[in-house]
């Protein structure tokens, strides 16, 4: 089973759906993301990246359509029922961090426990386990102003991989990083599709970041216009779901998993 699937999404913004004054963001997806894919979703400024993502991880609902998490429609879930799905199911990391000011790493990290009412002394222990995984436990005890933004982004992630989510959606989390920065965070993402079985959809701009995952999807004008598996890459290929338009649009070609998803 697909642990995220959209069916014919839609999203609007602005004025109600379907007025002209609206903004359609998104256009119509299709899309379905096995479990263990490390899956790249690019495509120019404004194409829905973003939109999508927040869409996938139940950050926004979509005018039209719908998404199933592990199956789960998210659109039958009430509020606060979304929010518990969210907090456990999946991890967010955003291009500028968003960590707390005010609370230490280690709180900000531990934040997504805390709300689950998980007792204190365990919420600690799993936040400074989570930030030895990406190498800043000793950075625990630091507000997130006196580290740099690779730190952050760093700190970012051990939040998002706190609860062990099945699922981690990152929009842009190199954005704001310099080549170094990205490079680690980007090979921290691959060891969790590679080294632990979790899936992970990644937003970016940059084909080298792309080329480091096993599928690429790209988007313009609110649509998916193309899906294709990496060959070459090692990690997160899994068992493609391809899109007929993408079936379609990538020719001939490919290597041996190219040419396993024909069958
Ligand atoms: N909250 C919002 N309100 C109005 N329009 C929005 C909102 N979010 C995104 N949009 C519009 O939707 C389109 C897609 O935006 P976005 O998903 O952010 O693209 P990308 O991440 O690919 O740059 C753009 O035209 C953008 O201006
Ligand atoms: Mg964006």
């Amino acid at each position: 089973m697909a642990i995220l699937r959209a069916e014919h999404l839609e999203k609007a913004f602005g004025a109600a759906a379907g007025s002209k004054s609206g903004v359609m963001a998104i256009r119509g997806v299709d899309v379905e993301i096995e479990p263990g894919q490390f899956v790249a979703i690019t495509g120019a400024s404004g194409s829905g990246k973003s939109t999508l993502l927040h869409l996938l991880g139940g950050i926004t609902r979509p005018t039209a359509g719908r998404v199933l998490l592990e199956g789960v429609d998210l659109a039958a879930l009430g509020d606060d029922d979304l929010a518990v799905v969210r907090r456990r199911r999946i991890g967010f990391v955003f291009q500028r961090y968003n960590l707390l000011p005010e609370l230490s790493l280690v709180e900000n990290v531990g934040l997504p426990l805390v709300l689950d009412r998980i007792p204190e002394a365990r919420c600690d222990a799993a936040a400074r386990a989570a930030l030895e995984t990406v190498g800043m436990g000793h950075r625990a005890d630091h507000r997130p102003d006196a580290l740099s933004g690779g730190e952050q982004q760093r700190g970012a992630i051990a939040r998002a991989l706190v609860t062990s989510p099945a699922i981690v959606l990152a929009d842009e989390p190199t954005g704001a990083l310099d080549s170094e920065n990205s490079r680690r965070v980007v090979e921290l993402l691959r060891s969790l599709v590679a080294d632990h079985g979790q899936t992970v959809v990644l937003v970016t701009h940059d084909p080298g970041i792309a080329a480091a995952a096993g599928r690429c999807i790209r988007m313009a004008d609110g649509r998916i216009v193309s899906d294709t598996l990496q060959p070459g890459s090692p990690v997160g290929g899994g068992r493609p779901p391809v899109p007929r338009q993408a079936r379609e649009s990538n020719g001939g070609g490919g290597g041996r998993r190219a040419g396993r998803k024909r069958r």
